[in-house]
């Protein structure tokens, strides 16, 4: 399972990057304007850092403008992602996408349909956002369950990407679930490796280790 970090925050890609746990990196519009940088800075930061799968979220909503910004986000690094939206447009785009050899990213996935729909226009991976639906009381894992059943139901290619992550359980599901990728924003990351006991134990090694001569 890849796991990708959820941010457009150059610092916060440095720090999962330096644990060596950090397969690729996922932004979006709303991601990008909270760094208050221009959209090509944040690019040139992050693709002369990673060299796994970066995905580039379009802003445009038409399949002309979305091939345009496409093309010129792919024209940045090999290892651009193109996102695009799950919208009539947006499906046309990941086909044309999928021809000219790009890699594409559909987002906003919320329903099993929408995920055989990505998938049968090309899309290498599907972001289906499980914690918006746990939100409005939907089951997000459910969702997730469903994909992975209907990729390999039918043995699609497009890897299913575990998206809008809010906690540790909803990482261990996705993974229990068979979810090929997880986007991790840094807070969930940090607590992955936590756990009370570990905090223990190593605190009693630590202070038994100072009692042994040569250890300390
Ligand atoms: C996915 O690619 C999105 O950037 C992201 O996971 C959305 O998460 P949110 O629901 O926390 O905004």
């Amino acid at each position: 399972m890849l796991f990708f970090i959820d941010t457009a925050d150059i610092n916060e890609i440095r720090r999962a990057l330096s644990w060596g746990i950090c397969d690729g990196v996922t932004t979006n519009p709303s991601l990008v304007a909270k760094t208050e940088k221009s959209f090509s800075q944040i690019i040139d930061e992050i693709l002369a850092e990673v060299d796994g799968p970066v995905s580039l979220e379009v802003t445009a909503t038409d399949y002309e403008t979305m091939m345009e910004q496409a093309r010129t986000l792919h024209a940045r690094g090999e290892n651009v992602v193109v996102k695009l939206p799950m919208t009539p447009d947006g499906i046309r785009a990941t086909r044309t996408c999928a021809e000219e050899g790009m890699q594409t990213n559909v987002t906003l996935v919320f329903s099993p349909t929408q995920a055989l729909i990505a998938a049968k226009a090309g899309a290498t991976y599907v972001s289906p956002f499980i914690g918006r639906l746990d939100d409005v009381a939907a089951d997000g894992m459910s969702l997730l369950s469903d994909i992975v059943e209907i990729y390999q139901n039918h043995g699609f290619a497009t890897q299913v990407l575990a998206a809008s992550i809010r906690h540790p359980e909803h990482v261990a599901d996705a993974a229990r679930i068979g979810a090929d990728v997880a986007t991790i924003p840094i807070g969930v990351l940090e607590k992955l490796f936590r756990h009370p006991l570990t905090d223990v134990g190593l605190a009693r090694f630590m202070e038994d280790a100072k009692r042994v001569p040569g250890l300390d």
